[in-house]
């Protein structure tokens, strides 16, 4: 078990364009994503990205299946590990709703993105995976693929009105 120190909002190594990966089932890749899970366990997070860990490869985590203590009125996502991902809204249809991320602490801002997306890529052995999700589900891909391309959620923000700390805008949560 390692947890690794998650990068913030500043450092330039979280605006870079990752690499994709090109060796799948490598020790080396094994231990980057129990590594990734062991730090989106003790942060609570819903997801994370190889970058926010220093680590330059398209490599996401995200999900439990269980309901996370950060987002409770959320819908429980299925724990999955994406590499190389491939995202394609299936129509302009777009929710803002809330986001932190664990890149940004003690933040929350309201944030559009798509309701319906297929996304594709591949699980840590190499096998495809292709899926058509929704709501809370395509949210989280969307936000953690978007580490993978340099982008932090309030870069995809159209109203700073709707930005603050967690600890004022939903006080039952703590400072999460
Ligand atoms: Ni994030």
């Amino acid at each position: 078990m390692a947890v690794r120190e998650i990068l913030k909002m500043g450092d330039p190594r979280l605006l870079q364009v990752a690499q994709p990966v090109t060796a799948f089932d490598t020790p080396a890749l094994h231990a980057l994503v129990q590594d990734l899970q062991d730090t989106m366990l003790v942060a609570n997070g819903a997801g994370l990205a190889a970058p926010q860990v220093g680590v330059d490869l398209q490599v996401v985590i995200f999900g439990s299946g269980r309901p996370n203590p950060r987002y409770p009125e959320a819908d429980p996502v299925p724990y999955t590990i994406l590499c190389n991902p491939v995202l394609t809204p299936l129509s302009p249809q777009e929710d803002i709703d809330w986001e932190g991320c664990l890149s940004v602490p003690g933040l929350r801002g309201k944030v559009p993105r798509f309701v319906h997306l297929r996304y594709q890529g591949f699980d840590l052995k190499g096998q495809a995976i292709d899926r058509t999700v929704s709501g809370f589900h395509a949210r989280v891909v969307q936000h953690e693929c978007d580490h993978l391309v340099g982008k932090l959620y309030p870069m995809r923000m159209r109203d700073f009105q709707d930005f603050g700390f967690t600890e004022v805008l939903f006080p039952h949560l703590g400072r999460t």
